[in-house]
């Protein structure tokens, strides 16, 4: 299999080294503008090709089926390689947030389609972890009863991607580079997550806010208007009803740390702490008229790590073998409902997102 990353910064490295964790070998190429970044790339993979632009790479040889492109640039780059990459026959994988906007992303998966090439996001990087399988094999048994709402919240008092975490790269901090601050860098896989235990027909987002605490390692050399801060109550219809969300996430907040998902139905309530925590997930129900709870067994836990598994359940998916890949329409749907999370914040009024369509 040969694997064309666009891109040669941090995130590439790690899909690079997913790629030797694959049954079968994989030839690295690699396109970056940077010459430290490609030179860095090639230290650590010194089997790959590099080359200056994505177009050069993908004009290098014909593509061939099962052929892979990684998108992993910043997100006002992934449009524009995305749809190169579909255009030269290669399956896409594009990095998270999809996309800038909605309409750059109905783009990517008109352009993929047309070309009959696979879309998918990284966003499921959070997908197959022990604790989100136990959670879904509970909610598929029907102990929660009618499952009627979810708490689902992540917040750190300092994580913010260009400030305390990875410093180097500035763009995260401004939305014409990012498309935006917590909700472009971590609500993607908070909204894979949820669509992965959920399985919506239709989200409707019915509240929203966003807002920039200040902090004393505020940059003020450079553009930073994104947020850090952000909440949401949506609506998930599912084939069994409504499921009323309530979403928050922080990379800096002047709260305190706190981590908790919290499923509740007529007969049970699922608890547990999103992210990779390897916390166990406690299931709460009735036992003669006082609350019972247990700790729920997951599945054995693998050896992959998060940064795995995008590039993982990709190649399944292209493999046309099951996985948890987040593909085509479905990715464009997540990606919609973030979307619909600024837009509801600015106008105050409520946005529908159909599954499907
Ligand atoms: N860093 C992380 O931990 C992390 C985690 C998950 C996802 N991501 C996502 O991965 C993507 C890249 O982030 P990163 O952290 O690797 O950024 P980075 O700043 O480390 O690297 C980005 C690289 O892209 C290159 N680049 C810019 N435009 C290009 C183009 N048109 N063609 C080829 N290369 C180009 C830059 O020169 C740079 O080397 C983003 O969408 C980000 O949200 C990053």
């Amino acid at each position: 299999m040969r694997l064309y990353l666009i891109g040669a910064g941090a995130i590439a490295h790690t899909h690079a080294e997913a790629a030797a964790k694959l049954r079968e070998p994989v030839e690295l190429r690699v396109a970056d503008p940077s010459d430290a970044a490609r030179t860095a790339f090639l230290a650590a993979h010194p089997s790959a090709r590099a080359f200056r632009t994505a177009e050069e790479m993908l004009a290098s040889e014909p593509a061939a089926p099962g052929d892979i492109a990684v998108v992993a640039t910043p997100p006002a780059f992934h449009s524009g390689p995305a749809r190169a990459a579909a255009r030269s026959g290669r399956n896409v994988l594009c990095e998270k947030p999809l996309a800038m906007s909605v309409a750059e992303a109905e783009e990517m998966l008109r352009v993929a389609t047309e070309h009959g090439m696979l879309l998918g996001s990284c966003s499921t990087r959070f997908r197959g972890l022990p604790h989100t399988e136990a959670v879904k094999r509970v909610l598929a048994s029907g102990a929660l009863g009618d499952v009627y709402s979810l708490t689902f919240v992540t917040k750190w008092p300092r994580s913010r991607a260009g400030i305390e975490y990875q410093p180097a790269s500035r763009w995260f901090l401004d939305s014409s580079q990012s498309g935006g601050g917590v909700v472009m860098d971590w609500g993607p896989y908070d909204m894979s997550t949820l669509f992965d235990i959920l399985r919506p027909t239709a989200v409707e987002v019915t509240d929203a806010w966003i807002a920039q605490p200040k902090t004393g390692a505020d940059p003020t050399d450079i553009v930073f208007d994104t947020e850090s801060h952000a909440g949401a109550t949506l609506r998930f219809g599912t084939a069994d009803g409504i499921v009323h969300v309530a979403f928050e996430r922080a990379s800096a907040t002047h709260g305190e740390e706190f981590a908790r998902a919290e499923l509740s139905g007529t007969l049970g309530s699922l608890r547990w702490t999103p992210f990779d925590s390897q916390q166990p997930v406690h299931l709460r129900t009735d036992r003669d008229g006082e609350p019972h709870e247990e700790v729920v067994e997951p599945p054995e836990r693998d050896d992959l790590t998060i940064f795995d598994r995008p590039l993982l359940h990709f190649v399944a998916a292209v493999a046309g073998e099951p996985s948890l890949a987040s593909l085509g329409r479905d990715a464009v749907t997540e990606f919609r409902c973030l979307r619909a999370i600024y837009e509801v914040a600015a106008t105050g009024r409520p946005a529908r997102v159909e599954v499907g369509g």
